[in-house]
């Protein structure tokens, strides 16, 4: 998909449209057009029952640009984004080659869908910059880890250099089951010191009623959803160096680190139904 990436084999996919997929329902709730009837009608029934999920959708999403200008602003240049979505301009590469063009991203989805508009969408914006996509679950971080594209004489990212690891809007779609915090140390472990976890999760804290009515929407349609609290989301930084204000919720990182956009949805409480992390490897 870049330049200088490595392209996948086109292969026929089965998208399975109907059936609802978290990135096309959030794509539904940005406002997009890559979503088909089942992803609409979920998303639907979940606002219904949890009127905030658009609101706390997009201040994720402007958690993303702020969180990767903040990156590039202390001059990480390494990106390794998994449950990237549908590409949404801005994306992740194209906020951080503005600021560092020989900046390089990995995007990494589980959905083909996001695969067939990668190719697209996802370009390098510069010629000394690198794009590149893996298709694979954050349940296996092996198969990231040692993907072809990150590893070799011709890998996209150097792990002896900073790199951010970004899981934005995702740990909430893995299961206790499927120790999340397991995934998270292993992805972390080959990274360089002065790397960056960067997360944004699902919670329940401030309105456990309407947002655990929006998770039960999610998982009678079969997308596994749990938000977590401040505690269990602090733990994903276990041993790592959070940026102040540490875990907080969009209102209370805003001032400290969001901007200069402003948090979008701000007079609306369910804008803190989520919790923001940034963290760095000591
Ligand atoms: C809510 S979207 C977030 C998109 C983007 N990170 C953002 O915040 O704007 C969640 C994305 O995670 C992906 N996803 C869900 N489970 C995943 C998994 N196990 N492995 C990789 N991606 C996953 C979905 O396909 C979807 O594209």
């Amino acid at each position: 998909m870049s330049t200088a990436g490595r392209m996948e084999p086109i292969r026929s996919v089965n998208l399975r449209t109907d059936r609802p997929q978290s990135a096309r329902m959030y794509d539904f709730l940005l406002g997009g057009k890559t979503n088909f009837p089942a992803d609409r009608a979920t998303a639907e029934q979940a606002l219904s029952a949890y009127p905030g999920l658009r609101t706390i959708t997009r201040a994720n999403r402007a958690f993303m640009r702020s969180a990767v200008n903040y990156l590039a602003a202390q001059g990480i240049r390494q990106y390794l984004d998994i449950g990237t979505g549908i590409p949404t301009s801005p994306n992740v590469h194209e906020l951080a080659q503005r600021a560092l063009p020989d900046a390089r991203i990995v995007y990494v989805d589980n959905d083909p869908i996001v695969l067939a508009h990668a190719r697209a969408l996802l370009s390098n914006t510069t010629p000394e910059g690198r794009v590149d996509y893996i298709e694979a679950s954050l349940l296996t971080p092996r198969q990231i880890l040692e993907h072809p594209c990150l590893t070799g004489e011709n890998a996209a990212l150097d792990f002896d250099q900073p790199v951010a690891l970004q899981l934005i809007s995702v740990l909430h779609f893995v299961a206790d089951s499927d120790d999340p915090y397991a995934l998270v140390r292993e992805l972390l472990e080959p990274l360089a010191p002065g790397s960056f976890l960067v997360l944004s999760h699902a919670t329940a804290d401030s309105d456990p009623t309407a947002v655990n009515r929006g998770a039960d929407t999610y998982r009678s349609s079969g997308v596994d959803f749990q938000p977590r609290s401040r505690a269990e989301v602090a733990r994903f930084a276990d041993g790592l160096v959070p940026v102040a204000p540490g875990v907080a919720t969009p209102t209370e990182w805003w001032p400290a680190v969001g901007g200069p956009e402003p948090l979008p949805g701000a007079d609306d409480p369910a804008v803190n139904d989520a919790y923001l992390l940034l963290a760095r490897k000591p």
